[in-house]
């Protein structure tokens, strides 16, 4: 969702800005703007893309050594050049950009306007510069005093940044459930949302935590306080990311990349975790709280979208190998429908960024009942990692395309791992099966190099299936997980409707769809629920419906009853999401691309989703 550049230090802060701006594209966007500090402050901004607002600054002034700039996710106000941030305050003295959303904004605005405010936006963010410029005037306090005391009045989320005409030489940064990051460079800052915009000039970083404000200043230290007025030491952090991840490195999209980086992205989830040869797993970030996740009486995974998904799966594989009963919630029913959470739960919390609201909210019902809450993530320092009690990275790598491919597959490396572990601790899996287990597990990237090899005959098949307006995904047992992931992939990116059901449940409903003009996908791997899949299949052919089926490789039965076969290697049905769902992120990426979408930044939708 929205993103956060600013830059202070001894260059010229615009060509850092706009760089910026195009590295947090992915984020999704539906306007942009930069603030400059010369001798006044120039504010620019425009709907539409960062190239939009490029075009509309040429040949206006962008001297200036300090900026701030935005993309703005529209949520109070539709998007337009008015809505977008910067926003001034009533003198033009300070310009703010902010992430999140100021709940009690009408309230605050009713007030300055009663003071003799204006407003030009409907946003909750021009609320919280002209409370700032009130509280500055009024109370005759320093900028950083100024934006605490609002901040003590605000309820919601922020990560803002602001500038002022008076302190030409400072930033301010705040941050309470929206993420901000400050690089410090060689006699220079930089302040972003996330480390993307900040990779290339350092790697030394600060993540604030919630309730700080961190002062920026030119020749001086960072400093940090929080809005109880307490001083606060920098942690100094290394980046680990590194800039070649975040270009596209000759794929057309991010999204193929991702796809073709599932192989090394899955070795890197199982680096040091797993040692196949000598029969060990172990998980190095929740081995505190193994014996909690081995006793638990029951696991609640929480998640959205795709990793909702990958929870799926877990629970499959929770249940299957350890033997505990596992809960699978959306993460937005489950804060909201007051579940009943007991101190022997560990709830399991999910998320690729690290910073989906509606994650984050469960994580607050969960601490509040006492229940031990791991997390696996794949944004370092991000804020699901620092609420919960323990946790593992996917160190998938950055995933820049919106739709979730290389982060599911690492997830659902991790959730096996993890299964496995606990299936050990718990004596539910022989040693002989454990071994058998982590030996395939091992060997799972050379398999997806195997399936990524067939990328031009699946080119051929998205070719066919272009201009059908809605497909059926169906899959049983650790597949049907696949189906959905495979059905929201397809409708994300391409726009075409897509469901995903478990195989059987078809004919309760949606075998009424069938017929020649809808594809059906079936995962029909030869493992698990096998002949069952086969007669479903059946149904479906005794039906007219045309079959797109991802298959076993050599399996002669289910090629010689389906329209077009996507062969994948072998495998135990305990590892098959990790095969099955690649060639259904191709379909979809294929599809998508020969529709001309817009395939990495899919329209209305956001990478990290940050309200709810
Ligand atoms: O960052 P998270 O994993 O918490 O995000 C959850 C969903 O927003 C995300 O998976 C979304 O569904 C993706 N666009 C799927 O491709």
């Amino acid at each position: 969702m929205c993103g956060i550049v600013g830059y202070i230090g001894p260059k010229e802060a615009y060509p850092i800005l706009m760089k910026g701006l195009h590295r947090l594209e992915y984020r999704g966007y539906d306007s942009a703007g930069v603030a400059l500090m010369d001798q006044e402050i120039k504010l620019y901004k425009q709907k539409g893309k960062v190239s939009e607002l490029e075009a509309f600054v040429k040949g206006k002034d962008v001297k200036g050594t300090v900026g701030i700039a935005h993309t703005r996710w529209a949520t109070h106000g539709e998007p337009s050049q008015i809505n977008a941030h910067p926003h001034f305050s009533e003198t033009k003295t300070l310009a703010i950009i902010h992430n999140g959303i100021i709940e009690n904004y009408s309230v605050i605005r009713e007030e300055l306007k009663r003071r003799g405010y204006h407003f030009s936006s409907d946003t909750d963010t021009e609320v919280l510069v002209h409370l700032i410029e009130d509280i500055k005037f009024n109370e005759k306090v320093p900028l950083e005093e100024a934006v605490r005391i609002a901040l003590t009045q605000v309820v919601g989320a922020y990560a803002i940044v602001i500038m002022s005409k008076l302190s030409p030489n400072k930033l301010i940064a705040a941050r309470k459930g929206s993420p901000l990051v400050v690089g410090i460079g060689n006699e220079e800052f930089f302040i972003a949302s996330d480390a993307t915009p900040i990779v290339e000039y350092t790697k030394d970083v600060v993540y604030l935590d919630d309730e700080e404000i961190a002062i920026v200043e030119r020749d001086k230290e960072l400093s940090i306080i929080d809005i109880r007025k307490e001083t606060k030491t920098p942690y100094v952090q290394k980046l680990e990311m590194s800039l070649s991840e975040l270009e596209k490195g000759g794929y057309d999209h991010f999204m193929l990349k991702e796809i073709f980086e599932q192989p090394r992205a899955i070795k890197d989830s199982m680096r040091g975790r797993l040692n196949a040869p000598l029969g060990i797993v172990k998980l190095g970030g929740i081995i505190d709280y193994e014996q909690k996740l081995a006793k638990a009486k029951r696991i609640l995974i929480t998640a959205c979208g795709t990793s909702w998904h990958a929870g799926l799966v877990g629970e499959y594989l929770f249940e299957d190998l350890a033997r505990i009963p596992v809960e699978v919630e959306y993460a937005s029913e489950f804060r909201y429908r007051n579940p009943v959470i007991y101190e022997d739960d560990v709830v399991l919390v999910i998320s690729q960024s690290g910073e989906t609201a509606d994650s984050l909210a469960a994580i607050d019902i969960a601490k509040r009942n006492g229940a031990t809450i791991l997390g696996i993530c794949n944004v370092v320092g991000s804020s699901i990692p620092r609420q919960t009690h323990a946790g593992v990275y996917t160190h998938a790598g950055p995933e820049i395309g919106v739709a979730s491919t290389k982060a599911f597959t690492a997830q659902v490396t991790i959730l096996t791992l993890m299964a496995l572990r606990a299936a050990q601790l718990r004596n539910t899996i022989s040693t002989t099966r454990f071994n058998q287990l982590i030996n395939e597990l091992d060997i799972i990237p050379e398999k997806i190099e195997a399936i990524l090899r067939q990328n031009d005959k699946i080119k051929k098949i998205a070719a066919k299936f272009k201009d059908s307006r809605n497909f059926l995904y169906l899959g049983r047992g650790y597949n049907f997980p696949v189906a959905l992931e495979g059905a929201l992939k397809l409708k994300e990116i391409s726009y075409i409707h897509a469901e995903g059901y478990p195989a059987a449940e078809m004919k309760h409903g949606p075998i009424a769809l069938i017929d020649k003009e809808m594809p059906i996908v079936f995962i029909a791997t030869r493992r698990g629920m096998y002949e069952k899949v086969i007669t479903n299949i059946q149904e479906v052919k005794a039906r007219n419906g045309v079959i797109i089926a991802i298959a076993t490789k050599g399996d002669k039965e289910v090629a010689k009853m389906v329209d077009y076969l996507i062969e994948i290697p072998d495998a135990d049905e305990v590892l098959v999401p990790l095969l099955a769902v690649i060639p259904l992120q191709l379909l979809s990426y294929y599809i998508a691309v020969m529709l001309k979408r817009n395939v990495d930044q899919p329209r209305n939708l956001a990478k990290s989703v940050t309200v709810e």
